[in-house]
């Protein structure tokens, strides 16, 4: 990888994006081949969030390649700065994988370790959910180019990300968000260029209904991501139009899929009829977070 660290979607380059899914691919389809790819490697797993897929899909998917991981949980830089414990880690450690709240601890943690440091969601970004979208798209559809993304809900770390990763892979993206929780106008731009540049569109409206019609995949995530437990109650009440039910997803292409980057609040931003439907590809999504991120510390680590 040209870049020492993925600490967001931008640290890949479009072919690396594409050299990684069919990495991820053809580990799915002979594991065992890996088992020994990353031998002895040790990673450091700090979590300031709590997790249940992307902790457990980087502790196997560390142990599947060979290495071992070594977690801490809460606050990280509590206790010293974090620029020295970025400095203890790399002494230790072959790789950093951090859940953070702010986006800088991320940064800091990559600008002061001598390791690779990788991005497992920032409340600015979630990079390694959008790899494992991307390739469940592609397992749907054989490609992903010229399809249609539609996102509906908050313009999240979730939605940067999506945006950012299916532009650039030629997807067409559609984000329906309330005004006031629109995408980051400079995220929405980087995503604008990458879509021009490889003939696809970014369409930003309020409208779920225009987002949605037609399209091949309709996204959505939480209202109160982690850290905006408070704002839930109004949350609820200013993304309640942007709910995808059963009616919304009717207007989306015949064969479309539903995706989810769970966990989900079922009777919020989808109905339990939506997410247990046989249209929701919501756990080929959580399987492949164990495969893309397989691929993804070959790459940085490898
Ligand atoms: N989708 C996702 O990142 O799930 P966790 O919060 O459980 O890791
Ligand atoms: N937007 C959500 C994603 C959880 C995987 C959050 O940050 O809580």
């Amino acid at each position: 990888m040209h870049a020492p660290d993925f600490t967001s979607d931008l640290d890949l380059l479009d072919d690396e994006v594409e050299k990684l899914l069919d990495l991820a691919a053809e580990m799915k389809q002979t594991p065992t081949r890996y088992a020994q790819a990353l031998p002895g490697k040790s990673i450091a797993l700090l979590f300031e969030k709590p997790s249940l897929r992307t902790r457990l899909t980087f502790e196997l998917a560390i142990k599947q390649l060979g290495g071992e991981a070594v977690a801490v949980d809460g606050p990280i830089g509590g206790r010293e700065p974090l620029k020295d414990v970025a400095r203890n880690l790399d002494r230790w450690v072959n790789g950093i994988v951090a859940r953070t709240f702010s986006q800088t601890t991320v940064e800091d943690l990559a600008r002061w370790s001598a390791v690779p440091v990788i991005n497992a969601l920032s409340d600015r970004y979630h990079p390694c959910q959008a790899l494992a979208d991307l390739l469940t798209i592609r397992e749907a559809f054989g490609a992903e180019r010229g399809r249609t993304l539609a996102y509906t809900g908050d313009g999240n770390n979730v939605a940067h990300s999506l945006m950012l990763t299916a532009c650039r892979l030629g997807m067409n993206v559609r984000v329906a968000t309330p005004p006031d929780y629109a995408p980051s106008a400079d995220i929405a731009e980087r995503a604008q260029a990458a879509a021009r540049t490889n003939g696809a569109e970014l369409l930003l409206t309020a409208s779920p209904e225009e987002a949605v019609r037609g399209a091949d995949v309709v996204y959505t995530d939480v209202w109160a991501s982690m850290g905006q437990e408070a704002e839930a109650e109004t949350r609820r009440r200013h993304f309640q139009p942007y709910q995808v039910t059963a009616a919304l997803l009717k207007q989306a292409a015949p064969g479309a899929i539903f995706l989810h980057c769970l966990p989900a609040h079922r009777g919020e931003e989808v109905t339990d009829e939506v997410i247990e439907s046989t249209q929701s590809r919501v756990f080929d999504q959580a399987e492949n977070r164990l495969h893309t991120q397989k691929a993804l510390l070959l790459m940085l680590l490898g």
